[in-house]
């Protein structure tokens, strides 16, 4: 078997090197960058990520999205699971065995309409690919492609995870609750980043996006005339207090040096100028960077809510909406994997093309994976000043630059393939050397 000769290579490699350490600038992944820009790979990717564009799909709802996934791993010859929460695809590559490493793609578009003017604009009204998951999907069946061209080398089981429903959806805990990600060692994923160049890469170890909640709240009075204030109990008066009481839980309770968001973005009550109304319904998201801050956010804006409307007389009760709109964990990266990202995607790209992402306010539902495994996440640039500016994820001129669909396949590959390798050196190779010395 290819695997033996190559622990056998490793090992005389172990014995005589000066350095321990596995180069991952090994003889197969440093092709992956230009494997990956050959039109078989290139053209073959923009294809898919063009058709799925087309075709955007909401949360749950990707069936053929998921079928062209399907029907491209068939014709890779790569087995895969289906369905698997709901919609979702995972596909194996390697020995079917462990150790595994998981890779993942998001699949859903959004319910927004698509005002850029081009040849594969959305053929659905009112509903778009305005965050680059269908480049996530091109990108990973990419990475697919070239690993498959390398399976024998791999010493494991790469996971080719494509989930469902990023957008507020909560996919990934889907995928974790179908158990089709136990025993896996590490999982990465990437996003693409509108204003990053392409060829570059953002992370950073530990926090990188927010955890957030949602929060609706009814704050019950007693309705009545205007004019008679004192016959009623007003919701309105009691409620603006209670917006007021809640920002200054940011302002004098939390720790001003870990940043913190607390939005009433709803505030509905009243239809009338001279009517005191019954109730106020008020809504907002608060948000995070550890679980322990979202937690406490919580159970105050609970407390804060309840305890000022009582001051005006006034009931409140309060939901965080957990099925309509469930909390996203902090997205907080391993450490040691970012460590391993560094040295991997510095050799493949060059060290000053890998860079320091700023922390994000919005949240990512990969975070659901880095709360059962070591997980990692990156950005993946995609500007190119010398051609246009691009403009932010969710927006409805929101435009992917294809040029940088080679760059995310190629690090996805390596990512999976390395971490492989270096388990396998880490572990066995250990006992295999001593055996040679014996
Ligand atoms: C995970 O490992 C356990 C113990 O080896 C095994 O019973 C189980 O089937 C494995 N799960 C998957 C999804 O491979
Ligand atoms: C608040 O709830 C209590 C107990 O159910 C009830 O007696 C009271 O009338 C309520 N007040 C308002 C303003 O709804
Ligand atoms: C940026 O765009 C120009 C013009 O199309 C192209 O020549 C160049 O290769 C692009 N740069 C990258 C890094 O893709
Ligand atoms: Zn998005
Ligand atoms: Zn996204």
């Amino acid at each position: 078997m290819g695997f033996v000769k190559w622990l056998n290579l490793l090992t005389i490699f172990h014995l005589f090197a000066v350095t321990p350490i596995f180069s991952y600038s090994s003889s197969f992944t440093s092709k992956f960058l230009d494997l990956a820009k050959e039109p078989e790979v290139f053209d073959w990717m923009v294809d898919i990520r063009r058709k799925i564009h087309e075709n955007p799909e909401l949360g749950y709802e990707e069936f053929e999205t998921s079928k062209l996934i399907r029907s491209e791993l068939t014709k890779l010859g790569i087995p895969y699971k289906h369905p698997v929460a709901v919609t979702g695809v995972i596909g194996f590559i390697g020995t079917g065995s462990s150790p595994f490493v998981a890779l993942r793609a998001d699949m859903d578009a959004l319910a927004m309409q698509e005002l850029v003017e081009w040849e594969h604009k959305s053929k659905v009204p009112g509903k778009m690919h305005a965050c680059g998951h269908d480049a996530h999907v091109s990108m990973l069946l990419g990475a697919a492609k070239i690993l498959k061209a390398h399976e024998k080398e791999i010493p494991g089981t790469i996971i080719l995870v494509f989930q469902p429903g990023e957008e507020g959806h909560g996919g990934a805990k889907k995928i974790l609750a179908s158990g089709a990600l136990e025993n896996v060692s590490a999982i990465f994923g990437l996003h693409v980043h509108p204003n990053e160049p392409v060829g570059e890469v953002t992370s950073k170890s530990g926090s990188l996006a927010a955890g957030s909640g949602f929060f609706e709240a009814i704050i019950s009075g007693k309705g009545g005339h205007a004019a008679i204030p004192h016959h009623a109990i007003d919701p309105i008066v009691a409620t603006s207090n209670v917006i007021i009481s809640l920002q200054h839980i940011l302002s004098r309770e939390v720790n001003p040096l870990d940043p913190q968001v607390l939005t009433v973005g709803k505030f509905q009550g009243g239809d009338a100028y001279n009517v005191i109304p019954d109730s106020v319904t008020i809504g907002g998201t608060f948000r995070a960077f550890s679980r322990e801050s979202v937690m406490y956010l919580k159970k105050r804006i609970e407390q804060v809510i309840i305890g000022q409307a009582a001051v005006h007389r006034c009931n409140a009760t309060v939901s965080f909406l957990d099925e309509e709109k469930p909390y996203f964990p902090p997205t907080v990266n391993n450490e040691e994997l970012h460590e391993y990202f560094n040295s991997v995607v510095g050799n493949l790209l060059g060290v000053d093309k890998v860079k320091r992402a700023k922390l994000l306010t919005a949240s990512e539902d990969f975070a659901f994976y880095q709360e059962a495994m070591p997980g990692y996440i990156f950005f993946l640039g995609m500007e190119n000043k010398s051609v246009e500016q691009l403009p932010s994820a969710h927006s409805p001129y929101y435009k992917v630059n294809e040029d940088a669909l080679p760059y995310g396949a190629a690090i996805h590959a390596s990512l999976a393939s390395n971490y492989l390798l270096k388990l396998h050196q880490d572990l066995p190779l250990v006992q295999e050397k001593y055996n040679d010395e014996l």
